[in-house]
């Protein structure tokens, strides 16, 4: 019979089995891709935590290709919109049963990723927390590993700082939620600690803040300074009214975790965050080769500077891709998260690595300072602390 001019499926199939077997082309069909589900939020308030990890994200795929072992790497990228527990609970859930993905990944603020915890413990699937920072998220689920910081971790070293520097009382002003409540926690444990008074405790709720009324009443109770946590994306409005409402005339310092000089607003907030000192795991002024490099592709590729959530967003892919190398193209999710525990590198923040125990990252903290440097907002490192693990609350 004489063959058909136009191939069968079949006579497709048959010349692909015999190319196959000839050793002429890999099998596709062991190369499935790698699925990763990234849950950021990409709209609503927190919007920029999600610009600044998918472009990290993106970034490392353009930097180190995209196929890890053989295996093709599918980004799925989800927007949750930053609010509501339950729709990432949802997307979570669609992501792993009707996309199969095999790592989950982004989480933008901390209910939300506590919301998704249960999803990859009864699937099984790494769960890579990139910024959500609340102590207690890996001990929700054994498939959490974090590649963002803790708050408690950036927290202790500006009230050892605070102690030891003429600060001897201090004001807390926090987001009235998870983070917040490690922030205040730990800042007040420490700095009394080691000898500071704390005059007064203020909690903010997270949406629809009104800074004003809370920094009148911590410029009335005159304290030496304020210390202040809030979410990334909130920093402009606490120092507009810092500014307003004549704090630093008074003589009131700021101090705090990083969030708050998030180097994704300083350049906007300009020379009224001058003199701000915080304690932080990344700043995009750090002095290192590797940070440089980062830093000029990032803003290359998007024109806007990495803050630290990039950063979180970054090393977790880094994360993913090593694990997958170093455990083999066909390990499932207990092993993948086996391997990532004890996993060490050089991260533009600095050296980093995975605690094997808590499967936080251990990284090292810095002290810094806002300074103008050619005539723009940079946080300055000046002092650091290394190898810091997460210390609880
Ligand atoms: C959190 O919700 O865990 C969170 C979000 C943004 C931050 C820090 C913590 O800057």
């Amino acid at each position: 019979m004489p063959q058909p001019l136009v191939p069968t499926r079949r006579s497709i199939l048959k010349a692909a089995v015999a190319a196959v077997g000839a050793g002429f082309i890999a099998p596709s069909f062991a190369a499935d891709p790698l699925k990763i589900g990234l849950i950021l939020p990409l709209t609503g308030p927190f919007a920029s935590t999600g610009k600044q990890i998918l472009a990290a994200c993106r970034l490392y795929m353009q930097q180190n290709g995209d196929t890890i072992a053989g295996r093709k790497v599918d980004l799925i990228v989800k927007d949750d919109t930053g609010v509501a527990p339950e729709t990432t609970k949802r997307i979570a859930q669609e992501l792993v049963v009707q996309d199969k993905v095999d790592v989950l990944a982004g989480f933008g603020l901390t209910p939300l990723a506590l919301a998704a915890a249960p999803i990859a413990t009864q699937s099984k699937t790494p769960m890579i927390v990139m910024a959500a920072a609340t102590s207690i998220i890996t001990s929700k689920s054994p498939y959490i590993v974090r590649t963002g910081f803790t708050l408690p971790q950036v927290t202790w070293p500006i009230a050892e700082w605070a102690a030891k520097n003429k600060i001897g009382s201090v004001v807390t002003l926090v987001t009235d939620y998870a983070p917040g409540l490690d922030a205040e926690k730990t800042f007040v444990q420490r700095f009394t600690g080691a000898g500071g008074k704390v005059i007064e405790s203020l909690r903010v709720p997270l949406r629809n803040a009104d800074y004003a009324p809370f920094l009148q009443r911590a410029k009335d109770a005159k304290p030496d300074a304020l210390f202040v946590f809030v979410p990334s994306g909130e920093g402009s409005a606490v120092m507009k009214q810092f500014s307003d409402r004549g704090l630093k005339e008074a003589g009131i310092r700021m101090i705090g975790t990083g969030d708050v000089v998030d180097d994704d607003l300083l350049e906007s907030m300009g020379a009224v965050a001058v003199g701000v000192v915080t304690s932080f795991h990344y700043s995009a002024a750090h002095k290192s080769s590797e940070n440089k490099a980062y830093v000029d592709a990032f803003m290359k590729a998007n024109h806007f500077r990495p803050n630290f959530h990039s950063v979180g967003g970054y090393d977790g892919m880094h994360l993913i891709y090593e694990a997958v190398r170093k455990a083999g193209r066909d390990a499932g999710g207990d092993k993948l998260v086996e391997t990532m525990k004890d996993m060490s590198w050089m991260s533009p923040r600095g050296p980093m690595s995975i605690d094997p125990a808590t499967r936080d990252p251990i990284q090292t903290v810095y002290v810094r300072k806002v300074e103008m440097v050619d005539g723009k907002p940079w946080s300055i490192e000046f002092e650091k602390f290394e190898n810091v693990k997460d210390p609880g609350v």
